[in-house]
């Protein structure tokens, strides 16, 4: 009864207007990016009168990430949301990953859940109108350049759990975005990236060993000093108290919380780490 295809450029339309009806902002630009990572793994889904919904597939190796799952309310409760994260987790096993992730809202945990999905870390979804962030910088970091990109990728992979040289490369070299690394020696500790569109930021991902707090302290801070007046959003663990205090001493409020969910064996989480965006892990 329903098919499920691959998103084309004719598709955009349809994509944007349907993840708006949850007040997602997405646009065109959005998919767009998304296929230039993954060109085959966003998706729709249809029936005989024309699509009826949509989801997005990023594989890294071997975690992939799944995000965007939206259903025409007219076509709920019908089978066509599980048929497409069904879907969605064979196409990345296609691609040779093992462990699938997700952000799930509260009240869809047991829809995840029935698909074999589990609960690992709780999200605090963060928005500021306007970054108001008052803090002494620290001087162990510094900007990140072209020539911190290898070993950036490395350090990431270690904290993520698989490299994503084409997301960091294709964010880090965006101008305007803003970049920040902790060095010690020739070696990384940390770093955090900001994504600038005009007058709003997105800030993610923020990295560091957990043996080392103060580095994600560090970063936050000098990112937030960066991006003073901005509207911004961020999605941190809500277990990283010290971080979420300087969120909302910086002027973020908090707007929902979601859960992070895996299928497949765990992966890295030796880290503290904050999501780079709620689509693409
Ligand atoms: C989440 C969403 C995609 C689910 O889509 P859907 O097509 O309704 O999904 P399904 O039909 O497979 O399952 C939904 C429910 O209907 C039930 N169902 C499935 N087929 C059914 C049928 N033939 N008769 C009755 N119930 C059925 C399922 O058991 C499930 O039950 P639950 O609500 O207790 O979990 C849809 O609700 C949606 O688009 N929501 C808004 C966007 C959103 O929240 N996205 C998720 C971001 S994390």
């Amino acid at each position: 009864m329903f098919r499920v295809r691959t998103m084309a450029p004719k598709d955009f339309s349809f994509a944007v207007s349907l993840a708006n009806t949850m007040n997602w902002n997405m646009t065109a630009a959005d998919f767009e990016f998304n296929r230039q990572l993954e060109p085959t793994g966003c998706l729709i889904l249809e029936e005989d009168s024309g699509p009826i919904g949509l989801a997005t597939c990023i594989s890294y190796g071997q975690v992939g990430w799944f995000g965007n799952l939206v259903v025409d309310e007219a076509h709920r409760k019908l089978g066509a949301g599980s048929q497409l994260v069904k879907h969605s987790v064979s196409y990345l096993k296609t691609r040779g990953v093992t462990t699938v992730g997700l952000y799930a809202y509260p009240h869809l945990v047991e829809f995840y859940g029935r698909i074999g999905f589990r609960g690992d870390v709780d999200f605090v979804v963060l928005k500021a109108n306007a970054i108001s962030a008052n803090f002494g910088a620290s001087e162990n970091l510094k900007i990140v350049d072209a020539q911190d990109l290898p070993l950036i990728t490395d350090f990431d992979s270690s904290c993520f759990g698989s490299p994503r040289k084409r997301l960091l490369e294709a964010i880090f070299t965006s101008p305007g975005n803003i970049g920040y690394v902790a060095v010690d020696g020739s070696r990384i500790e940390g770093f955090v990236v900001a994504k600038v569109f005009g007058e709003v930021a997105e800030i993610g991902p923020l990295a560091c060993p957990r043996s080392k707090p103060k580095i994600a302290v560090d970063l936050l801070k000098a990112v937030l000093i960066r991006l003073y007046g901005f509207e911004a959003y961020m999605y941190l663990p809500a277990n990283e108290i010290s971080l979420l205090e300087i969120a909302l001493n910086a002027g973020f409020t908090e707007k929902f919380r979601l859960k992070r969910m895996f299928l497949g064996p765990d992966v890295a989480k030796n880290c503290i780490y904050s999501a780079e965006s709620l689509e693409r892990g």
